[in-house]
């Protein structure tokens, strides 16, 4: 039976800032940014996007009505959810009307999250065959103003129907995955912003990348030559170019090229939107798809996994007939292309605004942002969330 990714579908919050008047604001170089980096524009998430909304914006796009009675799991894989003990999942459950007859839960490893989900998935259509699962991949990466991190901060979320039968990718058996104890990123319980080693994490990425991609070459006997494309986790563009270049000389020069090339269209969305951490990934096999038109039905396309801490995952997938048709290729330019620009100031000024941290009542301006699911507010403790489409709840 194949399983794999049925639907993709992809949100991210209507404000932008340019990295080119980020790097002047903070007396860098433009070219480190834009070039060094890797990274255009940076995706700012206001109050009223959080990564329950962002999820659910980018989950409602992809599902119909025998979606809603199939999906019997939800995997919420996210490191920056907004409750310690409820599933970031459930919010979304109900915003978006599922059947009730669901198992929801969050999953968290960094950027790990999400593929985790997707294994699980797979696991799961496996035993239950009929059934669908929703995996969700939705963070806001901060790491605080005027810090090393800050020009690889972002907001987005992937969301993903995992199915047999799957319209788009059908995943393959073998994968291969690591974990090693590792200080390079994390977040204390007390800190809203991340702690990162930022050179370290470099140096961890690309010594988890080796080691996971020989252990997967050992394991089935493929090399770069059997890939269309290899797809990297992407906390910034030129993150993908450092891995590509430690094994692009294992094929011919036409393989090589062909990796370089389809790089090039996987980085896209991510260099117009930022880090969205554990959906990073999933973002650039989407640019991919959505840029490319030479990719072919039965193509290999490879997903390198990387969650600071550290856990990472090579695994891989077959591109499905007719795949093209499943996109929503012209939704997603369309709303990147929306998006407005804010100054370098605005941003300072969004980023520094804060819910109350007592539950005290607060009601947030929902007219300011264009989504359709926003966060309204927060009273008594609670998060009041707000669907403004078709979809009743
Ligand atoms: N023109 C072009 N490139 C330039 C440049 C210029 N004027 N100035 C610098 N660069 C290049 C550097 O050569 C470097 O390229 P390289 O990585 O290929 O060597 C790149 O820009 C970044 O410069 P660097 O001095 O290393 O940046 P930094 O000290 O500000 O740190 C990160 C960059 C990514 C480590 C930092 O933003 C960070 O900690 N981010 C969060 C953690 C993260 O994303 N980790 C990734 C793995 S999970």
């Amino acid at each position: 039976m194949k399983i794999g990714i049925d639907k993709i579908g992809f949100y991210a919050p209507h404000l932008y800032v340019d990295m080119n008047n980020l790097a002047k604001a903070r007396d860098v170089e433009p070219a480190k940014f834009t070039i060094g980096i890797g990274q255009e524009k940076m995706a700012i998430a206001p109050l009223t996007q959080d990564a329950v909304t962002l999820a659910a914006n980018a989950a409602m796009e992809i599902l119909d009505d025998s979606d809603r009675a199939a999906v019997d799991f939800v995997i919420f894989g996210t490191e920056t959810g907004v409750d310690h003990s409820k599933a970031a999942g459930v919010y979304v459950h109900h915003l978006l009307n599922l059947q009730p007859h669901t198992r929801t839960v969050e999953v968290k490893q960094a950027c790990f999250g999400a593929t985790a989900g997707i294994q699980m998935a797979k696991g799961h259509i496996a035993l239950n065959p009929d059934s669908k699962v929703l995996v969700l991949a939705s963070d806001i990466a901060r790491y605080g103003l005027r810090t090393g991190g800050e020009a690889t901060q972002g907001a987005g979320a992937v969301a993903m129907i995992i199915s047999k039968d799957p319209k788009i990718l059908a995943l393959e058996e073998p994968s291969s995955y690591l974990t090693e104890d590792v200080m390079d990123f994390w977040r204390p319980v007390y800190s809203e912003y991340a702690q990162v080693d930022g050179k370290l994490s470099n140096e961890m990425y690309l010594s988890f990348f080796e080691k996971i991609w020989n252990a997967y070459k050992q394991k089935t006997g493929l090399g770069i030559g059997d890939f269309a494309a290899i797809c990297y986790h992407l906390p910034y563009t030129k993150m993908g170019l450092k891995a590509l270049r430690t094994i692009y000389d294992q094929g011919t020069e036409t393989d090589k090229d062909r990796l370089l090339e389809n790089l090039e269209y996987s980085k896209i969305y991510n260099k117009h939107v930022g880090n969205i951490y554990t959906g990073s990934l999933y973002l650039s096999f989407l640019s991919l798809l959505e840029h490319q038109s030479n990719l072919n039905a039965g193509d290999r396309i490879g997903l390198f996994s990387y969650g600071s801490g550290a856990v990472g995952e090579f695994f891989t997938g077959l591109l499905q007939p007719d795949y093209q048709v499943h996109l929503n290729t012209k939704q997603h330019q369309d709303l990147l292309a929306s998006r407005k620009e804010v100054s370098v100031e605005e941003y300072e000024q969004i980023f520094e605004a804060k819910l109350p941290k007592d539950g005290t009542d607060f009601e947030l301006d929902v007219d300011a942002d264009p989504a359709k699911i926003k966060l309204s507010g927060v009273g008594g403790h609670i998060r009041h969330y707000m669907n403004s489409s078709q979809v009743k709840v």
